[in-house]
């Protein structure tokens, strides 16, 4: 577990969510980055009707991030209405991996899970272009 205060990051979670486009799924997802500016980052997932092109919610929020300079993060939120915590799909994976390893909290209306990017996507970038 790590120290850090997921309260202010799960309030924006759930804040961007209510602003998520998604009229083909129906599925709203609402992400919260935490840069090492101190700053919270806000994503919601955009849906597109040729549907290859949607985009993540957790992709969202770094999108947001790097657009305002920030390129370090120490924290993630990831929130649904479902019953189990959602966790971000491989792209978003790996696009986050990028940006350094962080703890990530996935989270429900009742429930959560905290994990770490390295967990949820190990040796992302080893030999890649000489990433360690
Ligand atoms: N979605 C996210 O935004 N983040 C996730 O972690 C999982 C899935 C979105 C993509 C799509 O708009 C909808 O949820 C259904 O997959």
């Amino acid at each position: 577990m790590s120290e850090t205060d997921f309260s202010p990051l799960l309030q924006s979670a759930w804040a961007v969510r209510d602003r998520a486009y998604a009229p083909y799924s129906k599925f709203h997802v609402g992400a919260a980055l935490l840069g090492s500016d101190g700053v919270i980052y806000q994503g919601c997932n955009v849906e597109n009707l040729s549907y290859g092109l949607t985009l993540c919610a957790e992709r969202s929020a770094v999108v947001q991030a790097v657009a305002a300079g920030c390129r370090s993060f120490t924290a993630l939120v990831v929130v649904a209405d479902t019953r189990e915590p959602i966790s971000p799909c491989g792209a978003c994976r790996q696009v986050l991996a990028e940006f350094g390893d962080f703890p990530i909290l996935m989270a429900t209306r009742v429930t959560s899970e905290e994990t770490t990017l390295a967990t949820l996507l190990p040796r992302a970038k080893t030999g890649i272009l000489d990433n360690a």
